[in-house]
């Protein structure tokens, strides 16, 4: 018990052994925080601390769960960001301007309350909202705008929060390594919180607890335009930093090449490809909690650990759709540093949202929430309605309910959108690859990196003819993993991937049976990224991440189920000539 190294400002009573774990239960008095507060608190040997509420205390004191729970506690979860270190973004574009994103600061966090007291808010489909709605929404962000500017509730401050999270202006905790929240399992907790506050702000400046924004429905047809309201000039709803030729009537193109200047789709075949990719990113190649919402991130990784196929696509080409091809980093909402400067962005995000409580709803009994004590007692700071800085636990952001907001409920077009098993096409293309590689006319991917400027098509082998009874019972996913992807962070950079279409390239639609996913880059960093803290060295320009997609429905429905190998085939796409993608592995694991 002596060698418990404790956070120098806790003070910590232990009062009973856990069994076989070097833990401890015990109460700590937290002083930099909350005084007098007492909090219990699992203590391991080598500092490991989980904080428990008073249900998980009666659990652990009683049973083996303690056991699992400390054993995974002893990762950590990441800790909020210190504030006083909080320092000039150096990795956003260096020709950025108003580089200072850090909030003001001058007060000790306390801890999120759930609301008690506030009504169930739905938040409506932006292009479905009345004049009513509209000039209340104006309204308030105009009032954000009139707020004093070191007020961490003005229109700027609520901007900068997106910035300093995104583009390394804070560090995880107390170490000198850089937090970021996106590419990882935290991308939609934290995505939920930042809307939350966003919009408690926004309802008290007009006085009204029933407000709740709007999302920008762009998964069904109906929706798939800038949503109206946010395209009037003169409307606080309005920003100019946004791509002009896709303004209304234009449709977005959740696939969006930013370099693509023919064979640009419109019409059904638009609405076709983006309900394609809604089905493949949400529905079939998301089956598992880390394929849909991105890789652990615990203290003291190192950040950009992996995104979500949600993440990736579409969230990532609605950013680089909407942004404004004529200014140096797709300002504003091409690029993390400036995107929330851009009122869209928080309609954009509350439809990420939406598709997390939608995929939660969906057939398949791994569509649930990581219960990883990493994840659920990770915490982030932010300011509320009444400006005072609270520090919130990713636990608290998975049900909405507890949050008291919900969607209003529109058409879902691609839930049911399964590409068609057995087209004509199909079975000349599968029979075309199976003959291919009969004949060896592809071979393996290599152990070489290679970049990937034209269409790369490799023979990939599965490591098991089929999955076992209980792999198929427990839904074990069959994951294609793209390994060793690193882009240049400041470039839009993405690839599509193909199964058994060895001839699939950049006009091939992504509307067929055999495209499998997408990856994509919103730009985040520039070339000229300041010193890494860690080493001191210069900070690289790229990340290295790794892309991630079920594929077990995909096989079945090519016929694929039992082959002894797949031809993958990565399409580039993006403004990847002078910075091409580099891959270094192809294989197939099990999720
Ligand atoms: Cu934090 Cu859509 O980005």
């Amino acid at each position: 018990m002596e060698s418990l190294n404790l956070v120098m400002n806790n003070s910590c009573a232990i009062y009973a052994k856990l069994p076989q774990t070097g833990c401890n239960l015990g109460v700590c008095r937290s002083i930099r925080t909350e005084a007098r507060r007492r909090n219990n608190v699992v203590l391991c040997k080598g500092g490991e601390r989980l904080w428990l509420d008073r249900r998980e205390l009666l659990l652990a004191s009683t049973s083996a769960i303690a056991v699992g729970a400390t054993k995974k506690a002893a990762a950590k979860p990441m800790p909020p960001p210190d504030l006083e270190k909080c320092h000039n973004p150096d990795t956003a574009p260096t020709d950025a301007q108003n580089l200072n994103c850090c909030p003001p600061y001058s007060e000790k966090p306390v801890d999120f309350e759930l609301p008690t007291n506030l009504p169930m808010r739905v938040r409506p489909s932006a292009h479905d909202v009345n004049d009513e709605y509209v000039e209340k929404y104006s309204r308030a962000i105009q009032l954000m705008h009139e707020l004093p500017p070191d007020d961490p509730r003005s229109f700027t401050q609520q901007a900068n929060v997106h910035c300093a999270y995104c583009d390394g202006a804070y560090y995880e905790g107390s170490l000198p390594v850089e937090l970021q929240i996106h590419n990882s399992w935290f991308f939609l907790p934290w995505h939920r919180w930042y809307l939350y506050f966003h919009e408690r702000i926004l309802a008290k400046l007009v006085g009204d607890d029933t407000f709740a924004l709007p999302f920008w429905n762009w998964d069904a047809p109906a929706g798939m335009t800038l949503p109206p309201i946010y395209s009037h000039p003169g409307s606080p709803l309005y920003d100019e930093l946004r791509n002009p030729a896709h303004m209304p009537p234009s449709k977005v193109d959740l696939n969006y090449d930013p370099q693509k200047k023919s064979n640009i789709l419109t019409g059904p075949k638009l609405v076709a490809s983006n309900t394609n990719l809604m089905y493949r990113q949400i529905v079939s190649g998301a089956k598992t909690p880390s394929l849909f919402q991105g890789q652990p991130y615990r203290y003291g990784d190192n950040p950009d650990p992996g995104a979500g196929t949600l993440e990736n696509s579409p969230h990532g080409p609605v950013h680089v759709w909407t942004g404004s091809p004529a200014q140096p980093n797709l300002e504003d909402m091409g690029n993390f540093y400036s995107a929330a400067r851009d009122p869209i962005f928080f309609a954009h995000h509350a439809n990420v949202d939406r598709m997390w409580t939608i995929w939660k709803s969906l057939e398949g009994k791994r569509r649930v929430d990581f219960d990883d004590p990493d994840y659920l007692q990770a915490s982030f700071l932010f300011y509320d309605e009444n400006a005072r800085l609270v520090r919130v636990k990713v636990a608290d952001a998975l049900d909405p309910k507890n949050l008291m907001f919900s969607y209003q409920s529109v058409d879902i077009p691609w839930i049911k959108a399964r590409p068609k098993k057995s087209s004509a096409k199909l079975e000349v293309t599968s029979v075309g690859s199976h003959a291919a590689i009969a004949a060896g006319h592809i071979s393996e991917f290599g152990s070489k990196a290679r970049k990937l400027v034209v269409p790369i098509t490799a023979l990939v082998k599965k490591p098991k003819k089929k999955r076992s009874q209980k792999e198929i019972d427990d839904e074990t996913e069959e994951v294609l993993v793209i390994g060793g992807v690193e882009v240049k962070r400041g470039v839009a950079a993405k690839f599509d991937v193909f199964i058994n279409l060895a001839e699939a390239d950049s006009d091939t639609a992504i509307s067929c049976p055999e495209y499998a996913g997408t990856f994509s880059n919103v730009p985040h960093h520039h070339e000229h990224g300041g010193k890494n803290k860690r080493n001191g060295k210069p900070k690289s320009p790229y990340r290295k991440s790794s892309f991630k997609v079920g594929i077990t429905e995909i096989l079945e429905d090519l016929g694929a189920t039992e082959d002894d190998n797949i031809v993958v085939t990565l399409v580039p796409k993006g403004d990847f000539k002078a910075d091409p993608i580099v891959i270094s592995s192809i294989k197939i694991e099990y999720d």
